[in-house]
């Protein structure tokens, strides 16, 4: 065996009410990929959190290189070698892709590079074969990039330690393999890594070593090669489950009037985009990240003015159509970014489940608290959230139960039209399967569904139809039953190539 580099033993941590660690043991191994496993709160970003000094712990003992450490926090981990990318990602929008990098390194002040940093950005560039602009504006990057700008950010740290905290979350399986690489070749050089992860099949591919978690204390810790999919998901959840999609739905005929037409709408990042949704019709989109699919939601979402084209709602062509109208119409989003585009994170959860319905729980502008509050109630127990307490900050909530609140917001109005951009990342495995049945549910009561997951087996299950998208519009459309998950992203690809080739 290696030698340790972190241990905690008996380390506990308490939230309020809420016991979110009791007497966790966990060993770190120099060279070892070790990764944490578990439901929605079950303690794995505040483990995490404890690694990287954002957090001490209430009580345990902490140790560093065999050395029991009293005083812990981020500068002091930091100087350790050890750091953390968040859950829920820390990049300064204004700032470039560089900058960020840097930021706080000792090649930075205040944001203004330090001669060398250009070339100095290159290497890692190269090292972790990621593409980016150095340049860029962080905010102007989708989520996907703002991660690969964290894992730079944590390789520039020159750090030994890195808690990885659902790195690929909105990463496609191509930049996922990246990643494994990347993280394959940290190892090699002696560094540790901490991956915290629901996908179970990546934990299983790059995890030396598993501690699985449940309700905050370590159920076991094992070599990865002793476990399997079904033995990690029975020691999270105490019992075994395979998640399995509910029943497509029938496609609905052609002869019903679409809820939803668009033709050749365009706004400034998105073209020509022609499609309808039926009520009880779940439509898929499927691209590559960056595809345009986000923007095509946001034009039907109102968050991004139409300036060409015409959108069809329930027989009316909207004009001047924007999220208000929208919302008050009942055509909602469930959107990709949580925090920038959904919460309000310093609100309850049946605050933030309210807030944008208001009308819904309200008699003449007066809200009725007991109305408001059974309605969130409802949600949050069909959404299995964790803890199930309304009135708890969103902020508080793990990274998972976040996102099950994010959805409550936009359900309990019963829209129209839902549109639900990655609507299970960062969810766990039983959660996922809630969620599936819930946006069966949805179309079942007659909602028309527009779907957009980068895991692709979601979308395929799922829809009734779907298009391909490239470029920022639909260039095809596909039976979601008969094409496999491999086959379509030979399509996608080739979809991608040949734009490329007359663009
Ligand atoms: N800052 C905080 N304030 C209040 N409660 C918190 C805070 N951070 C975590 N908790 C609570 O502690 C518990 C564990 O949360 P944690 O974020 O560690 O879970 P997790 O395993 O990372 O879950 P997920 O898979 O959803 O990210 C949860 O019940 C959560 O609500
Ligand atoms: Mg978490």
């Amino acid at each position: 065996m290696s030698t340790a580099i972190v241990e905690l033993l008996g380390a506990s941590k308490r939230f309020g009410g809420t016991q979110a660690l009791n007497g966790v043991d966990l060993t770190l191994r120099k060279g070892e990929v070790h990764a944490l496993v578990g439901e929605n709160g079950a303690g794995k970003s505040t483990l995490g959190k404890i690694v990287a000094g954002l957090y001490a712990p209430d009580s345990g003992e902490l140790r560093v290189d065999g050395v029991p450490v009293s005083r812990w926090d981020p500068i002091r981990a930091q100087r350790a070698g050890i750091v953390m990318i968040a859950q829920e990602l820390s990049l300064v929008s204004q700032l470039t892709v560089e900058q960020n990098v840097f930021l706080g390194a000792e090649s930075s002040r205040l944001g203004v590079l330090k001669r060398g940093t250009t070339d100095r950005f290159r290497a890692l560039l190269e090292l972790a074969e990621f593409d980016l602009d150095p340049k860029a504006p962080v905010g102007t990057l989708s989520i996907a990039q703002q991660q690969k700008v964290e894992i730079m950010r944590a390789l520039a740290r020159k750090a030994r330690v890195i808690v990885m905290d659902e790195p690929t979350s909105s990463l496609t399986a191509h930049e996922t393999a990246q990643l494994h690489t990347l993280i394959r070749g940290l190892r090699e050089q002696n560094r540790s890594i901490v991956y915290v992860s629901h996908f179970l099949d990546a934990v299983l591919e790059v995890a030396d070593t598993v501690t699985i978690m449940r309700d905050g204390v370590r159920v076991r810790t094992a070599p990865a090669a002793q476990e399997t999919k079904s033995s990690m998901v029975e020691g999270m959840l105490g019992r075994e489950l395979s998640v399995t999609f509910p029943p497509r739905r029938p496609s609905v005929n052609e002869s019903v009037p679409p809820l939803l037409t668009l033709e050749g709408v365009t706004t400034a990042a998105a073209h020509d985009i022609s499609l309808q949704i039926r009520p009880g019709e779940i439509v898929g989109l499927l691209g590559l990240v960056g595809s345009g699919r986000s923007e095509i939601a946001r034009a039907i979402a109102g968050a991004d003015p139409i300036t060409g084209g015409r959108m069809i709602y329930r027989g009316t062509e909207v004009s001047r159509w924007n999220t208000r109208k929208a919302i008050a119409s009942g055509v909602v989003m469930v959107p990709e970014d949580r925090h920038a585009q959904g919460l309000v994170l310093e609100r309850s959860v049946k605050e933030n489940i309210s807030l944008a319905f208001l009308d819904r729980f309200s008699t003449l502008g007066v809200i009725s608290s007991r109305r408001e509050r059974a309605g969130a109630q409802e949600l949050a127990d069909a959404l299995s959230m964790r803890p199930p307490r309304i009135g708890l900050d969103v902020g508080g909530l793990s990274g998972g139960n976040q996102q099950k609140a994010l959805l409550g917001k936009w359900l309990v109005g019963e829209p129209d039209v839902v549109i639900l951009d990655e609507p299970t990342r960062g969810v766990d495995i039983g959660a996922k399967a809630t969620i599936y049945r819930l946006i069966a549910d949805l179309a079942e009561r007659g909602v028309g569904v527009l779907l957009i997951s980068s895991e692709h087996e979601e979308v395929l299950a799922l829809s009734t139809r779907a298009h391909t998208v490239s470029g920022g519009t639909i260039v095809g459309e596909i039976d979601p039953a008969t094409l496999g998950v491999s086959d379509l992203l030979a399509h996608l690809f080739s979809v991608d190539l040949t734009i490329g080739a007359t663009a």
